[in-house]
């Protein structure tokens, strides 16, 4: 059966099962992993929820359908228990021969009868000039997964990183700059009629204004003012402050392309809300025109409320004519169904800012500018401290993604000294290995969790070598690797036998599992789904691994089945590596 997974086809063979006992319905026929192991691999529950239906027991079904179900060729084993639950063991044939379908073409098995989307997914969402903290760590190691995810289940996806280049911020910095170095050409009066090529400050001079800056206009409301009128000009098309806001993007741009090149993050569109600008006052117009906007202390809004829940309004246009969050992302989404013909907006964003997507999206359906367009907001939850309370520096600033990555690292490099794990190496390359596993460890410790749920940022236990972490996965898939490199035959998955130990056994039907999981992760925009089957298949290799002595084996076609597992296992934790933007070393 093309597409289908295990379980499905399995399922599809008790459904024929019944039908042949003479129980057919529409209901559905389930087959799931046993509860009991002991029992058999799969049970099928069915025979309880028909019984009704047929004015029998389930006892009585079950012992109609067991024998037809035993005479498959696929089944070794059928029983009985309880009340009327089927247990169903495979025969090894059966299972190498559908693990091998698996491996064949798994995208096509996960992807079952999925219907390709046009997609665009917002996430990263940085901000210019300002360093970017664990949130933005959070948005854009969950939307680089998920934009994995939906390209491997076939989706038209863009990622688009939608930075805060256009606030208040920039206002700041412009007039930060100007109070520094008045003489600057961006200053003049009148303007000259070009301006340099070169920026007159350094990224490095931008992190260390910024705070300064902000703080003051946070103290200061003449320096506020000050701060507003620059965006003002900056945003009415001043052409010194849009050629120095420019040289601002620019280096801000090539800071964040490396720090998310560390991180193995990329996107397909750089767009701010700077590109909104021109967009806003058409869609603004055209609001107007067809009577969504109304005026209301001076502002303008769309209201949104529904059944009486009180919502407030999406404030479009302050009264002194300032555009807000809500109209940038308004106007992106007319942006992203007109120009990109979306289908599905996808905006991995803090859930702190629940409200705000709650406003615009109902407002974008009020108004018409996304009827048929499915928007989601997939939120996530806090980093904490130890405390339990946000991430912060000892001296209780904001903790900068550079300085997670860089824990993360040293801590990566002290556990593989103690574990003797890449020891042997020459110096670069365990440096090169220590940047992998300590990447590989914050973003799996961040994926793991379940998206909504706050976690704790707990550096020691993210880069252990043991458990539910990034660096057990990669020593697993790193140890596959090697295995492969010192055997006596190139390991080839068509080689893979019956298995003929539980541990074999065991190891395939978790396997099987993937294409569950990655629906399941799917569905529900879920990457934790993913990291807890890639645990499970290392934890089976783990054991596989003691109870099978392979590269020791002495009978040539029963060590070659050995590695095709072995290999069918390492494609399994790439593919599941890859989802989660995880990269594999070749060593350790
Ligand atoms: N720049 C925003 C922040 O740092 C996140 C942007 C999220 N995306 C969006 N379309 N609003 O909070």
């Amino acid at each position: 059966m093309p597409n289908h997974s295990l379980k499905q086809e399995l399922a599809a063979m008790a459904r024929s099962a019944f039908n042949a006992a003479g129980f057919i319905t529409d209901q559905p026929i389930e087959v799931l992993d046993s509860q009991r192991p002991e029992l058999g691999q799969f049970q099928c529950n069915s025979a309880l929820a028909l019984a009704k239906a047929f004015k029998t027991s389930p006892r009585a079904i079950a012992d109609k359908v067991c024998p037809i179900l035993a005479e498959k060729p696929q089944i070794a084993a059928v029983s009985v228990a309880g009340p009327g639950f089927i247990n169903i063991t495979l025969s090894d044939d059966f299972l190498a021969q559908s693990s091998l379908e698996l491996a064949k073409d798994p995208a096509a098995i996960c992807g079952g009868e999925h219907h390709s989307q046009k997609v665009v997914i917002d996430y990263g969402g940085p901000n210019v000039a300002k360093p970017m903290h664990v949130g933005h760590l959070r948005s854009s190691v969950i939307g680089e997964s998920l934009k994995r995810l939906l390209r491997f289940m076939g989706d038209d996806v863009t990622a688009d990183i939608h930075m805060g280049d256009w606030g208040t911020q920039m206002g700041m910095l412009i007039y930060e700059v100007k109070r520094l170095h008045s003489d600057l050409p961006y200053f003049a009066d009148p303007l000259p009629e070009s301006f340099p090529a070169e920026s007159p400050v350094t990224i490095d001079d931008l992190n260390k204004m910024y705070p300064e800056v902000s703080a003051r206009c946070k103290e200061n409301p003449e320096e506020m003012a000050a701060a507003h009128e620059a965006t003002a000009k900056l945003q009415a098309g001043h052409p010194g402050y849009r050629a120095l806001w420019q040289h601002f993007r620019d280096i801000s741009i090539a800071a964040l392309k490396a720090d998310f090149g560390a991180l193995d993050v990329s996107f397909d569109l750089w767009n701010g809300e700077s590109d909104e600008h021109e967009h806003i006052p058409p869609m603004l117009k055209k609001l107007k025109e067809e009577g969504h906007l109304i005026e209301s202390d001076g502002a303008l809004v769309v209201p949104v409320e529904e059944n009486g829940d009180n919502l407030p309004p999406l404030l479009l246009v302050k009264s002194d004519g300032a555009y807000l969050y809500g109209t940038t992302d308004l106007s992106t989404i007319n942006e992203r169904v007109q120009k990109l013909r979306a289908e599905d907006i996808i905006y991995v964003v803090d859930k702190r800012q629940a409200l705000h997507f709650t406003q615009v999206f109902r407002g974008a359906k009020k108004t018409g500018i996304a009827p048929d367009t499915k928007l989601e907001h997939i939120a996530f939850g806090t980093v904490n401290g130890p405390d339990g309370k946000p991430f912060k520096t000892r001296a209780g600033g904001v903790m900068k993604l550079q300085d997670l990555i860089a824990l993360a690292i040293n801590e990566a490099a002290k556990k593989m000294a103690e574990a003797n794990i890449a020891q042997e190496l020459d110096e670069a390359a365990r440096e090169e290995t220590a940047r992998m596993v300590g990447i590989a460890a914050l973003k799996f410790a961040d994926l793991s969790h379940y998206r909504l749920s706050d976690y704790s940022f707990d550096v020691d236990k993210f880069t252990t070598f043991e458990g539910h972490t990034g660096p057990y996965l990669l020593y697993n898939a790193v140890r596959i690797k090697s295995i492969l490199r010192r055997s006596p035959r190139p390991a080839a998955v068509e080689k893979l036998l019956p298995p003929q130990t539980e541990a074999e056994r065991s190891l395939l039907l978790t396997l099987h599992h993937l294409p569950e999981k990655v629906r399941e992760a799917y569905a529900g925009r879920v990457p934790h789904i993913l990291c807890d089957q890639a645990y499970d298949v290392a934890k089976a290799f783990s054991h596989f691994y003691k109870e099978c002595h392979i590269l020791s084996e002495s009978d040539e076609k029963r060590q070659d089945s050995l590695l095709a597992l072995c290999l069918l296992t390492l494609k399994q934790l790439e593919l599941l590596a890859g989802l989660l933007g995880i990269k594999i070393p070749e060593r350790m």
